[in-house]
């Protein structure tokens, strides 16, 4: 099969992926009662860590393309892939996104949440709320015969209408027996445009959303991906079966 062809997955993969997805939701979870302040981005990274292997599973950003970590954290102005480390400690009214992605027998399960930690400021908390909103609501879009425009084009109304902005520079994405699989799920578009869905697809949606610029950088260390104006974003995903009349959120308990 070519590389950018879209897999429609069989039974088989089906269960592979309701597994990979509800441990990587119930990580989350995990990782999520042991967040307060004073507590390091390294240490949510060895419980994820142990909590994966423990359940048979690899965390799959470490080593992936040199990735150095288990999981990404990606606290108030970073947008996506922030790298866990013993210095950066959560303080009160921060923001911070808890991404897992775990690989079991094969297959992988990808979910992340924003969290407000302490006395977060009412702005940021609504950048929170409609980011939620913005991937909760770009799921009803999914089903046989909707487009992936259809999907872009609500994230990116619900976004604007509040004052907000679509990060361009980063994607949802296929996911399987590849972490990162066709198609590309952009966060904005046009209702009627972009891939047709089929049952049977499985791909991520992961808006992230800005309080300000959409525009990113990446930091030296060659993940870390900011804010341009170091104003917060916030970021939501879950990983979803297409199927006939709806989708299957499978990255649930
Ligand atoms: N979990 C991220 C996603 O949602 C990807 C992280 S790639 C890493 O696609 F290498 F940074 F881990
Ligand atoms: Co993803
Ligand atoms: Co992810």
């Amino acid at each position: 099969m070519a590389k950018s062809e879209i897999i429609i997955k069989n039974e088989t993969d089906i269960a592979g992926m309701r597994a990979a997805g509800k441990l990587a939701a119930q990580c989350l979870n995990h990782v999520a009662n042991s967040l307060r302040m004073g507590i390091s981005t390294e240490e949510l990274n060895t419980i994820a860590h142990q909590f994966i292997t423990a359940h048979g599973a690899y965390p799959a950003p470490l080593n992936y393309h040199g990735f150095p970590k288990s999981i990404c954290t990606s606290r108030n102005d970073v947008i996506c892939h922030g790298i866990p480390s013993l210095i950066e400690v959560i303080q009160d009214g921060d923001i911070i996104n808890l991404d897992i992605t775990v690989r079991l027998n094969g297959y992988h399960g990808d979910t992340s949440k924003t969290y407000l930690i302490g006395n977060v400021n009412p702005g940021t908390r609504k950048l929170v709320q409609v980011t939620e909103e913005c991937l909760m609501e770009s799921i009803k879009q999914v089903r046989d015969g909707s487009r992936l425009g259809d999907v872009g084009a609500v994230i990116q109304e619900i976004a604007q209408s509040n004052g907000f902005t679509v990060v361009r520079d980063f994607c949802g994405h296929g996911i399987g027996l590849e972490f990162h699989e066709p198609p590309q799920v952009l966060h904005y578009g046009k209702r009627g445009m972009g891939v047709e869905l089929k049952a049977g697809m499985i791909f991520t949606i992961e808006p992230m959303i800005n309080m300000g610029s959409h525009r990113s950088r990446v930091l030296s260390d060659g993940w870390t991906a900011v804010t341009i104006d170091g104003k917060p974003s916030a970021q939501f995903e879950h990983t979803l079966l297409v199927t006939q009349h709806g989708c299957e959120i499978l990255t649930i308990e």
